[in-house]
């Protein structure tokens, strides 16, 4: 589990303390089932969460065919808000801690939280990740696809398929009875394999009626310890970064949210939530 001290998983480069580890954090709750606290599963939870889950999909479905070269990162974000409001629900990042979008749009070597731009226009070979969270009757649904714009070099390719199957690795050691830490075993040794290394400042995280609940998930090997349990109902999402280089990342000092590989190589992403 990510200590008191060490930097927060949602990378603000704020201590965990003094940010989602803070209690009575803005947005957040330590209560990531149901409130009150109940026994798991919880229908309702296990519904809403369904529902939320589904409409993210649909989202991503909508959204998928856009993501072309010629296409800026802003005209993405506005589709987005334009088909959340349009079926009722709500664009869970924007405002969310001051963000100023409705979506993520990671491209090459960005980690996550590239901020949409009318400057940024999509080109052939290009790697982009694209991570859309709704809420959906006061529940949240999480994911992000990494999209090959045309033509993309044979490394890139690679990169980005095996961040796929690191999500699907993850998503396979998910079984009642394991601790979380039971995702990242399974994922880090296959990254590695490839000659990747897997971000490990940011994380999956817990996700109920909050954004980013009271766990980390993280996608590295870390002995089993206080990290909880798998229990059916509970739910969080699993979401690999993978970067071709080494792991470390650094934040935009400018904007305060777009995470990079240090070393500038390429990044990639898969996310979907687990019930
Ligand atoms: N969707 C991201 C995640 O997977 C979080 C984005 S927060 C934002 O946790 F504010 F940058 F949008
Ligand atoms: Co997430
Ligand atoms: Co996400």
């Amino acid at each position: 589990m990510i200590g008191r001290n060490d930097a927060c998983w949602c990378g603000s480069g704020r201590k965990f303390k003094k940010c989602h580890g803070a209690p009575g954090a803005p947005g957040e709750d330590s209560a990531i089932t149901p409130k009150p606290a109940g026994p798991l599963p919880n229908p309702d939870h296990v519904e809403g969460m369904r529902r939320a889950g589904r409409f993210n999909g649909e989202l991503m479905d909508y959204i998928r065919p856009f993501v072309v070269p010629g296409v800026s990162s802003a005209q993405l974000d506005d589709l987005v808000r334009e088909y959340t409001l349009a079926h009722g629900h709500t664009p869970a990042c924007l405002g969310y801690r001051g963000y100023p979008k409705c979506c993520c749009v990671s491209v090459d070597e960005v980690v996550c939280h590239g901020i949409p731009s009318p400057l940024q226009v999509l080109r052939e070979g290009q790697i982009v990740n694209v991570d859309l969270t709704t809420i959906v009757n006061g529940y949240y649904g999480d994911s992000s696809e990494t999209f090959l714009l045309g033509e993309v070099s044979p490394a890139a390719r690679r990169l980005v398929e095996t961040t796929a199957e690191a999500l699907l690795l993850g998503i396979g050691a998910v079984r009642p009875g394991r601790r979380i830490s039971a995702i990242g075993a399974a994922i880090g040794p296959f990254v590695r394999s490839r000659g990747y290394s897997v971000v490990r400042e940011l994380t999956g995280h817990a996700i109920g009626r909050v954004f980013h609940g009271s766990f980390a998930v993280p996608h590295y090997e870390e002995p089993d310890g206080s990290n909880p349990v798998m229990k059916p109902g509970l739910t969080f999402t699993i979401e690999p970064m993978v970067n071709q280089g080494d792991w470390p990342v650094s934040i935009d000092s400018q904007d305060g949210w777009t995470v990079r590989t240090r070393d500038g190589r390429l990044s990639a992403q898969f996310e979907h939530t687990l019930l």
